[in-house]
């Protein structure tokens, strides 16, 4: 497949688009060029990203009027303040409604991003440009877009569709090991929450994955992103199916929030949710301990964590899981493991058992 042709599609009618997966995307000026068609373009970034990747799109970008906009690095900046400073930026250089921000980096990168084209004057194109593994998966695709409340994970935010994603799989040969294990929490989510299949392939294949050998991680990057935007094309404002995208999140939302947003990344959190998830699907009769085993053992393969934080009491866990996108009236709706590769987003299960669960912890 040539880089100009797209490898996955995101089927939402008018408003679809492609994702692009290949190595050295960057160095395409022509796809780059094909990708952002606005003559006003705003570069968002940090400083450690940009320093590694920023020139190639900046050069393809020459002969247009360009802005790069750094932003602090860090999930504890994932806040108004960060679209303030994108917006003020904006306003400055006098770019207008025809404008399109291009989004280079990780999830927290491309979530601020994505909020920021949402709201400039009502609404701009972006471009997503995923540089970790986790954004590439994930977070790139599906158009959640927002910031965190200090009282809650990705409290403010929109739904706004990128207009392309540009997946370059050598910028990964530049994430650390921690990052890159914590992006492959989200790959791991699609084999167990939906994908028989896929989840017997990353067992056999996770070793290799782990070496960041490239013909498997070109697989599971595209395997991911097609199960997603087959997911999100059904599904694309969470009525239903789409929330399976979130195995192991109400439990791992509460453990980033009560972390401060700064000591557990977001892929080690939903590790650890996951398992908890299985724990109490098995607890509750749904799943067998064959796959609340294999579900750990995943995860311990991968070199992420199992148990959330020894200091987090089942009250405050709790509160804090109330205050999930999926709580209706108070009521907390979980996503459970129900077989391999299968799930349901459920409210019928027993607190006690919930509890009891988070205290043995
Ligand atoms: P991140 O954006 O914080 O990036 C992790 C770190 O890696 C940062 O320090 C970044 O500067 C650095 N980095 C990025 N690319 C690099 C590269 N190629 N080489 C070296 N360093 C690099 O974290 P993340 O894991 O990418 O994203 C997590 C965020 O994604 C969370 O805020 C989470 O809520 C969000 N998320 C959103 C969705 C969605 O659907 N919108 C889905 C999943 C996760
Ligand atoms: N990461 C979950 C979703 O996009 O729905």
């Amino acid at each position: 497949m040539t880089p100009n042709e797209p490898a996955v599609t995101v089927d939402l009618d008018e408003r679809s688009y492609p994702i692009h997966i290949g190595c050295g995307l960057l160095s395409h000026t022509d796809l780059i060029l094909s990708a952002i068609t606005s003559q006003q373009v705003c570069i968002v970034s940090n400083e450690q990203v940009a320093a590694l990747y920023a020139e190639p799109l900046l050069n393809a970008l020459s002969e247009r009027d360009t802005l790069l906009t750094l932003l602090p690095e860090g999930e504890q900046h994932k806040t108004l303040g960060a679209i303030d400073t994108i917006v003020d930026q904006l306003i400055e250089r006098a770019f207008d409604r025809t404008c399109c921000l291009v989004a280079l980096g990780g999830g927290v990168v491309g979530d601020i991003t994505g909020f920021a084209a949402a709201s400039y004057q009502r609404g701009v194109k972006f471009v997503q440009v995923p540089t970790t593994l986790l954004a590439q998966v994930d977070s790139s695709v599906g158009g959640k877009t927002g910031v965190n409340h200090e009282r809650g994970k990705n409290m403010i935010g929109a739904f706004h569709q990128p207009e392309s994603v540009l997946v370059d799989l050598d910028t990964l040969n530049s994430l650390s090991d921690r990052e890159f294990r914590a992006g492959m929490a989200e790959v791991i989510k699609y084999g167990l929450a939906l994908d028989a299949e896929f989840l017997d392939w990353i067992d056999t294949n996770l070793d290799a994955l782990l070496r960041r050998d490239q013909s498997a991680l070109a697989k599971a990057v595209a395997t991911s992103c097609r199960i997603k935007a087959d997911v999100v094309a059904a599904d694309e404002r969470e009525a239903g199916q789409r929330a399976l995208l979130n195995l192991g999140h109400t439990f791992g939302h509460a453990i980033e929030t009560h972390t401060g947003y700064s000591s557990w990344l977001h892929g080690e959190a939903i590790s650890a949710g996951m398992c908890l998830a299985a724990r109490l699907a098995e607890t509750e009769g749904l799943i067998d301990s064959a796959l609340r085993r294999r579900t750990e053992d995943l995860f311990t393969r991968t070199g992420l964590p199992t148990e959330p934080p020894h200091n987090l009491d089942s009250d405050t866990f709790i509160a804090l899981m109330a205050r999930d996108k999926k709580a209706r009236s108070g009521e907390i709706r979980l996503v459970l493991p129900v077989g391999p590769g299968k799930s349901v987003t459920t409210s019928d299960y027993s607190q006690r058992n919930m509890v009891q669960l988070i205290d043995k912890t």
